[in-house]
């Protein structure tokens, strides 16, 4: 029997992602897009045949970086055809493409092709096009069905895997460009989640990060993310379930509720509230005070005393005062957070809020933004310290920086390091708390005095 066709020549894809999590899953889904064509993911991208930068748009920094890589870039790719390397194409994706399409092909000859977050699907295509008639650009339709069904099967990268189950946004927060850069809100059906969630555990996956702008809004399924969470633990091997970014005003019932009897919800919520000044929650059109928050707090914590919390902060809206700024910090205090990230109010153009009264000056964004941070991360090493001494199960997802050591996440999404054998990678085990750093905790593996191993894939519930 002859081979019906020859292997095809591996062509070289680098990807460099931008951005929130929603990015890491679409460059990961775009690698499976070009793999058919014969190209395979390298890390360095002066030898690669196609380079893709995957876009964020959310804040004036994050934006400006691409102009700068993509600086890089052309000298790279000059470097490679005078060395008589093959034409080097330049793709941008993600929601700077989205948003400043045009803006870019007119300040980066480079670019071969800017391409939105709808339109992933299309690569191949595209790219085949492209490279006859350079400069064309498709402008995302959003139709995110058409996209998710026109995906092939994923390929899993590890222990851990990111799943987007909803994507774009319908509540215009003041500040934001996400509605216009991902859409309206979309949720794709359950069955379909489900079939790529079994495709994963198959592979090895035991924890699955659900993906969304507004995953707590997810509505593909009967019971909302609940029930979405609900269907998806009860895959075999699947054993830890994740989502992230929810609202403060989706966090129904039924979700609350599914955190006190699904073992495989983890203890962890990442739940934004941005301030905590009623003033500036309206005018961000957040939609609930923070007394509203804080009583959504004590209930998620009735639910599931031990959940840990973590949240986004703006300083620096426009209008924020010393007062509101105080209020942010006072909620803080009554929350305690277990982990935060904290910005800098930046003027995104389009936006409600970059044409409001009452810009903050820089230095006093810095400054409050310097006072945050340094409560919050007291907040946090306060967190981890307080697991010294606890048993906690560890999904172990792999080598540690020195030689002999393994790391993995808690249950509260901690890095954990201990002395311990690569076996373990891809398992669940014990491992009792000596010490909490800063960003991540210290300990050893607990053994089983019958076996002597360490104890993998015990119960699933923690030893206090
Ligand atoms: N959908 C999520 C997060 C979207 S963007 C949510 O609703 O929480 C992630 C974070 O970036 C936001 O929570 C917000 O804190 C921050 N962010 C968004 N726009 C910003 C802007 N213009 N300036 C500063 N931070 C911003
Ligand atoms: Fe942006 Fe608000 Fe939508 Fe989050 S909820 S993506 S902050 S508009
Ligand atoms: Fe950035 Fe787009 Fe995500 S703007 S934060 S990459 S949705």
């Amino acid at each position: 029997m002859s081979d019906p066709s020859p292997p095809k020549p591996a062509k070289r894809l680098f990807i460099k992602t931008y951005g929130c999590q929603m990015n890491v899953y679409d460059s990961e889904r775009m690698a499976d897009v070009l793999r058919p064509l014969g190209y395979g993911v390298t890390d360095a991208p002066e030898d690669a045949d196609l380079v893709v930068l995957n876009t964020c748009h959310i804040r004036e920094k994050a934006a400006e970086k691409v102009y700068s890589e993509l600086g890089r870039i052309k000298e790279m790719r000059i470097a490679r055809q005078e060395a008589g390397g093959g034409r080097m194409g330049v793709v941008v994706a993600g929601c700077v493409a989205q948003a400043e399409g045009e803006e870019i092909m007119r300040r980066a000859p480079v670019v071969d092709l800017v391409v939105g977050p709808q339109a992933y699907h299309k690569l191949p295509e595209l790219i085949a096009r492209t490279s006859r008639a350079l400069g064309e650009r498709l402008s995302a339709d959003f139709a995110p069905e058409a996209k998710f069904d026109a995906m092939p099967e994923r390929q899993a990268d590890g222990v851990t895997a990111f799943l987007t189950v909803q994507e774009g946004c319908d509540k215009f927060c003041t500040f934001c460009v996400v509605p216009y850069t991902r859409g309206g809100e979309y949720s794709r059906p359950t069955e379909a989640i489900e079939a790529e969630a079994r495709a994963l555990a198959v592979q090895g996956v035991r924890e699955v990060t659900l993906l969304g702008q507004n995953v707590n809004a997810y509505s593909g399924g009967p019971d909302g993310l609940a029930g979405l969470a609900r269907r998806l633990a009860a895959i075999p091997g699947l054993d830890r379930i994740r989502y992230t970014t929810s609202h403060p005003r989706d966090m129904d019932d039924a979700l609350i509720a599914a955190h006190g009897e699904l073992a495989a919800l983890m203890p962890y919520l990442h739940l934004p509230v941005q301030s905590g000044s009623d003033k500036i929650l309206r005018a961000m059109n957040r939609d609930h005070t923070a007394t509203a928050y804080l009583k959504l707090i004590e209930r998620i914590r009735a639910a599931r005393p031990d959940m840990a919390l973590s949240s986004d902060f703006i300083v620096g809206f426009p209008g924020e005062t010393e007062a509101d700024f105080q209020a942010s910090l006072d909620l803080i205090e009554e929350v305690k957070f277990a982990s935060a990230f904290s910005f800098k109010y930046s003027r995104r153009p389009g936006t409600p809020a970059s044409a409001m009264p009452g810009q903050v000056a820089e230095e006093i964004k810095e400054e409050r933004l310097a006072r945050l941070n340094a409560l919050l991360l007291r907040q946090q090493k306060a967190f981890n310290d307080s697991q010294a001494g606890r048993t906690l199960d560890v999904l172990f997802e792999r080598p540690g920086r020195h030689p002999g050591q393994i790391l993995g996440r808690s249950r509260y999404l901690q890095a954990v390091h201990v002395d311990g054998p690569e076996h373990l990678i891809g398992q669940i085990a014990p491992v009792r708390v000596t010490q909490g750093n800063m960003n991540s905790l210290t300990g050893n593996l607990v053994f089983d005095s019958r076996s002597s191993r360490p104890q993998a894939d015990s119960a699933m519930k923690e030893s206090a």
